[in-house]
């Protein structure tokens, strides 16, 4: 005869297994959440681009920059976020070149009277040389210019948030952050320009001035005198390129440039440039 406990008995037994099931529930429950959340984070679309390293790298590259200077006037925590206030929350197709006008009066660069080198399709070697020689100075070579080389950003309607890969390409949109960020630099650059100007610009290609360039859409229409008095043009050759200083884009820049300035141009062997760079004894004057 099989026994059976009494109905009494019988609950008394289930009890612990109900409520040993109970916590297993919950338990999957919490993994499961827990397992959704972390993984949102991980991988999910929009996470995946955001960098808080940009925000520390930029701060960073402005401060060996200053050195000891950025307690004075230009504040690295200020330029970012002057900086980050130009495209944060918008659509990186939809930012002007005025975006960054905040930017600019932030910062406050030295005035380099006779040693601004303006440069185009020339960017190697004219950064090698006033990297060599500290005669001259780039736009690269200005806080903003050496701390943003390099660097991609953008952000996205509405976001709070930086981000360093996903942005659109320089010709993708003509407002995007990067290209309109360096528009702007660029024109504040050339409306600093002071006494004698030099340009390094590409004898090898068939147009050393190119009206899409930022120097010919931007820069040149921004040099004037008084303050500026000359624009000197380098027009960098290797072996036996034919572009001379007579060729047509160089007579348009002659055409186009403010008629108060005076206006040189010499053509000069790479070559040359590359030996006076390597020799720190030879001054800048020998190098052209
Ligand atoms: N994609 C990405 N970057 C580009 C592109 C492009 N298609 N075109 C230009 N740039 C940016 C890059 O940063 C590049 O190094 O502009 C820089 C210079 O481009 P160039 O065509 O060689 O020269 P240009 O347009 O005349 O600009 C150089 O502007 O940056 C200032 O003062 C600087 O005189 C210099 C001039």
């Amino acid at each position: 005869m099989d026994y059976q406990a009494p109905s009494s008995q019988r609950r008394r037994c289930r009890r612990p297994l109900l409520l040993g099931a109970c916590v297993l529930i919950l338990l999957i429950v919490v993994c499961v959440c827990l397992g959704v959340a972390f993984g949102r984070r991980a991988a999910g679309p929009s996470n995946d681009r955001i960098t808080g390293n940009f925000t520390t790298a930029i701060i960073s590259k402005c401060k060996q920059f200053l050195g000891d200077e950025n307690s004075s006037e230009n504040k690295c925590e200020e330029v970012w976020d002057a900086f980050s206030k130009a495209y944060v929350g918008k659509d990186p197709c939809e930012v002007p070149m005025e975006a960054y006008d905040p930017l600019m009066q932030t910062v406050r660069e030295k005035d380099a009277c006779n040693r601004m080198l303006f440069w185009s399709k020339t960017k190697d070697i004219v950064h090698q040389f006033t990297e060599a020689k500290k005669c001259l100075l780039t736009l690269e070579d200005t806080l903003l210019g050496f701390v943003m080389d390099g660097q991609t950003w953008c952000s996205e309607k509405g976001s709070k948030e930086t981000f360093t890969t996903g942005c659109p390409s320089w010709d993708k949109c003509e407002r995007n952050p990067v290209r309109s960020f360096w528009n702007r630099a660029s024109e504040a650059f050339a409306q600093a320009a002071c006494g004698e100007v030099t340009a390094m610009l590409n004898g090898s290609i068939s147009t050393p001035f190119n009206n899409n360039s930022i120097f010919a859409s931007i820069e040149v229409k921004k040099f004037s005198g008084p303050k500026m008095r000359a624009l000197n043009v380098v027009l960098v050759k290797t072996g036996n390129d034919t572009a001379t200083c007579e060729n047509d884009s160089l007579q348009t820049l002659q055409r186009v440039l403010n008629p108060s300035l005076k206006y040189t141009c010499k053509e000069v062997q790479r070559s040359k440039i590359l030996d006076c760079i390597s020799d720190p004894d030879r001054p800048c004057g020998d190098c052209w």
